[in-house]
Formats: C-alpha cells, sequence, structure tokens
C-alpha cells in the first residue's frame, strides 16, 4: 500500500489565504467598506501607469479600492489606435467623470530600455516603437546626458509625451468642450524610495493644447 499523503498545497493557497485575511481585516476597520463599494463607485482619479509589479497604483499614492481608475501597459503608452485605453478614458471620462487623469512613469522602466536595446525581441519591439520614436525626436537633449541620466530622461520625457497624447484624444477634447473639470498630469514614480515626482506638466484647457492638435 503507497504511504498515505496529505493532497498537495495549491499553489495560489498563498494568495487565497491572504485574500480572506484581508477581507477579514477589511471587514473589521471599515464595516460598511464592501457594502458601499458593491453598489457604485466614483472614483476622482485615472491612473494610466506600467504594467511593472513594483508600481501599483493604489498603494503608492495609499488610496483604498474605489478611489483610483487604472489602466496599466508595458510602459505607460497611450497610443491613439489603442481601444483598450481609448475605451478605459472614455468610461473614466464620460461616465465616472474622473476630475484627475495622471500618467505614471517610473524611472529603471524596463520597457524604456527595452526601446533602445538593438536586438530584436518580437512583436513588443512594435509596441515600443513608440518610445524609439521620443528618443529620436528628443535626440539632441538625450546625446548631452550620460548613460544612466539619458534613461531616466527617457522615462520622464515618455511621461511628458503619453500626456500630451491624452490632451489629443477626442475624449479629452470632448469634455473640455463642455466644460468638464479635468486636468492631465505627468508623474515618474522612483523605484528607489517609492517617491512620486511631479512633473510639472498639468493641462487643464484647450488653449493649453498645441493649436494643430485643437478640434
Ligand atoms: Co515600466
Amino acid at each position: 500500500m503507497p504511504p498515505i499523503q496529505s493532497p498537495p498545497m495549491k499553489p495560489l493557497n498563498r494568495l487565497l489565504e491572504g485574500n480572506s485575511r484581508w477581507s477579514e481585516r477589511m471587514r473589521t476597520e471599515h464595516p460598511d467598506f464592501f457594502g458601499k463599494l458593491a453598489v457604485q463607485q466614483a472614483p476622482e482619479y485615472l491612473w494610466i501607469g506600467c504594467s511593472d509589479s513594483r508600481v501599483p497604483a493604489n498603494e503608492i499614492v495609499d488610496l483604498l479600492p474605489g478611489e483610483i481608475f487604472v489602466h496599466r501597459n508595458v510602459a505607460n503608452i497611450v497610443v491613439h489606435t489603442d481601444f483598450n485605453c481609448l475605451s478605459v478614458l472614455q468610461y473614466a471620462v464620460e461616465v465616472l467623470k474622473v476630475k484627475h487623469i495622471m500618467v505614471v512613469g517610473h524611472y529603471g522602466c524596463g520597457g524604456v530600455r527595452a526601446a533602445l536595446q538593438p536586438q530584436n525581441l518580437g512583436l513588443i519591439d512594435n509596441w515600443l516603437r513608440n518610445i524609439r520614436d521620443i528618443a529620436v525626436k528628443h535626440h539632441e537633449e538625450l546625446q548631452a546626458l550620460d548613460e544612466a541620466a539619458r534613461m531616466d530622461r527617457l522615462c520622464e520625457l515618455n511621461v511628458i509625451e503619453q500626456v500630451l497624447n491624452v490632451c489629443h484624444t477626442t475624449i479629452v477634447q470632448n469634455a473640455w468642450a463642455r466644460g468638464q473639470p479635468l486636468a492631465v498630469h505627468g508623474w515618474a514614480y522612483r523605484l528607489s524610495d517609492g517617491r512620486v515626482n511631479d512633473l510639472g506638466v498639468s493641462f487643464e484647457s484647450l488653449e493649453q493644447v498645441r493649436e494643430e492638435y485643437q478640434i
């Protein structure tokens, strides 16, 4: 007879146990929390960030579930034909009526670094080509920097360019035309100390957008 064995530990047990502890704790600390959230969400912020596991939206700004609407992709890119990102943006602006959109990049972004590498990475090269375009556009400024500073600056420039892309969408421009209060901001997060660097690019009206892009 084979020895009796206990059933193998399910690989995700640690997470499911964590979930039950978290749910217990939340219900103890905030008794009506889930009841309220189950009925509706009313976040004031849309976060467009990198998929990197070290840059989770809510934790970084110390907010609870229900307070930030989130879209994340590799290297926090906003592409005008990306219906995933645009759908999130449309829902956030037109239905949830968020008041602020933050594009949040981070220093040490693997996507930004990979965008400048000469080797073939496959499908993702097409996605990262958007960042290489930014590097080419800002070639002079980047060329003057050493390797580390160049990567940091490219992470910032990528955020700034994506902020502009958000502002150039019909969704944001229509909201401004309706008189809806909406501001778009650019942040860069530092993995080394957990701090957000506000890049000081904030747009809250059509007049701030280059005329060529105004609709
Ligand atoms: Co990243």
